[in-house]
């Protein structure tokens, strides 16, 4: 079947390169893609915001098969646009409805509530409520979360230790600080732990559960300095145990699903739990409707089975039949980022890649210009090994990294050195 992924980072490399293996993909598309992208599939140059052009290039190529990336699309409602002028073509990605659980933290934070699954505490602020909010933070200690209700990028949680400067960004926030995304605010007690990310794929009833993976989104070496989109990930994650994925089960991903069934919310798709251990209990920090960047580098070079069978069985009421092949070994990736990311950076620098011996070289922000491949965004590659433990899986990547330039590059060589 013809095959069309959306979106253009190291994502959607990674669902490329895992979906080219297998024989049952005919001719893959991704849109927009990147350079990485453009050398095992045909890149599309359209925005996947812009629904009539991808539903002109699925009628166009025959596509079949649609796996959207990114969460801003769905959120904006590219699977019910999809499903509703092609019901032939099967879409991997929740309705605008489903996509709430990420696109809103209101939204999600009274799921949760109401499904008693573990979170932090929370209240929800706007402006007309904004003295209840001020309140809140006089009569609390820090630090506060402040997250931005809406998509903000990933760029809407601030963590603020003093309450002057609560206070003060809080106000901001609801001023615009985040657009509209910040019109209410959600404010969260502050949980102490290690976060973690396990991911399911479900068509709403049955669910399959994807390798367990850990990122590490500060820039800096040590996890401190601004956040990322994540600057490396491994797979799987040592203190996730039987125990606490136990526990992630009953508590979390169950009541999930029957959340769902319950409020009539039909789901087909991936759901990203954003988790934290705190004290040996697993709470949910943040859902996503997709899969993580830089997570999916590790998680799927890690699933042996097909992942075209796997996808389709979601719209055949058979997923519960399917069980996932994990290669037993760790898998790692390094990022590879233009000097000043997260902040201004530089974009255009030639990239030349030389051996990279068994390691996978997934690109998230590069481009084609007069037939070289150059820089085009914050994160540029990640570079994922395989190895028997993660320090010889990191090891690998960074040896690769040696054999790779561009001007200004930048890495961490400290990812998951601290489990
Ligand atoms: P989110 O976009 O909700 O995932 O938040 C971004 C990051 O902020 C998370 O990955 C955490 O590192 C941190 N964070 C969010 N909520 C909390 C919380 N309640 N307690 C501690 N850290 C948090
Ligand atoms: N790596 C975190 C995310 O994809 O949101």
């Amino acid at each position: 079947m013809n095959i069309l992924i959306l979106g253009g980072g190291g994502r959607e490399h990674a669902f490329a390169w895992k979906m080219k293996q297998s024989p049952r993909c005919d001719h893959l598309f991704v849109a927009p893609g990147n350079a990485g992208t453009a050398t095992i599939a045909t890149n599309l140059s359209i925005d996947p915001m812009d629904f009539d052009k991808v539903y002109k290039k699925i009628k166009k190529h025959d596509i079949h098969m649609v796996v959207v990336g990114p969460e801003a699309p769905l959120v904006a409602g590219i699977s019910d646009y999809l499903n509703e002028k092609l019901p032939e073509v099967l879409v991997i990605g929740p309705s605008k409805v489903a996509s709430q659980l990420e696109g809103s933290k209101a939204f999600a934070k009274q799921f949760m509530a109401d499904n008693g699954i573990p979170t932090a505490s929370y209240i929800e602020v706007t402006k007309e409520t904004l003295d209840t909010g001020i309140d809140h933070i006089d009569n609390h200690k820090g630090p506060y979360v402040l997250k931005a209700d809406g998509l903000a990028a990933g760029k809407g949680v601030l963590i603020i230790e003093k309450k002057k400067e609560a206070k003060k960004q809080l106000r901001q926030m609801l001023d615009g600080k985040f657009g509209s995304a910040s019109q209410t605010v959600v404010i969260e007690e502050f949980l102490d732990g290690i976060e973690f990310s396990v991911f399911i794929l479900t068509d709403g009833q049955y669910y399959t559960l994807l390798p367990v993976a850990k990122d590490y989104k500060r820039i800096g070496e040590g996890d401190v300095g601004l956040n990322t989109g994540g600057m490396g990930a491994v797979s799987p994650v040592p203190f996730v145990d039987a125990e606490m994925m136990h526990k992630v089960r009953e508590r979390i991903i169950l009541p999930t699903l029957s959340g769902l069934e319950k409020r009539h919310i039909p789901y087909v798709g991936f759901i990203f739990f954003g988790l934290i251990n705190v004290g040996g209990d697993p709470y949910v920090i943040e859902y996503n409707c997709r899969m993580g960047d830089p997570e999916t580098e590790v998680v799927l070079p890690r699933i042996q089975n097909d992942l075209v069978d796997v996808l389709e069985s979601v719209f055949e009421q058979d997923l519960y039949e399917i069980r996932l092949e994990k290669d037993p070994r760790v898998a790692a990736t390094v990022v590879m980022v233009s000097g000043g990311y997260p902040e201004a950076y530089e974009k255009g620098k030639k990239i030349t890649i030389g051996d990279v011996g068994s390691s996978i070289v997934f690109h998230s922000g590069t481009a084609i210009e007069d037939d070289k491949v150059v820089t085009s965004g914050g994160r540029v590659l990640a570079v994922t090994s395989l190895g028997e433990t993660i320090g010889q899986a990191v090891s690998t990547s960074l040896e690769a990294i040696d054999n790779i330039k561009f001007k200004r590059s930048y890495h961490r060589t400290d990812i998951g050195s601290d489990v």
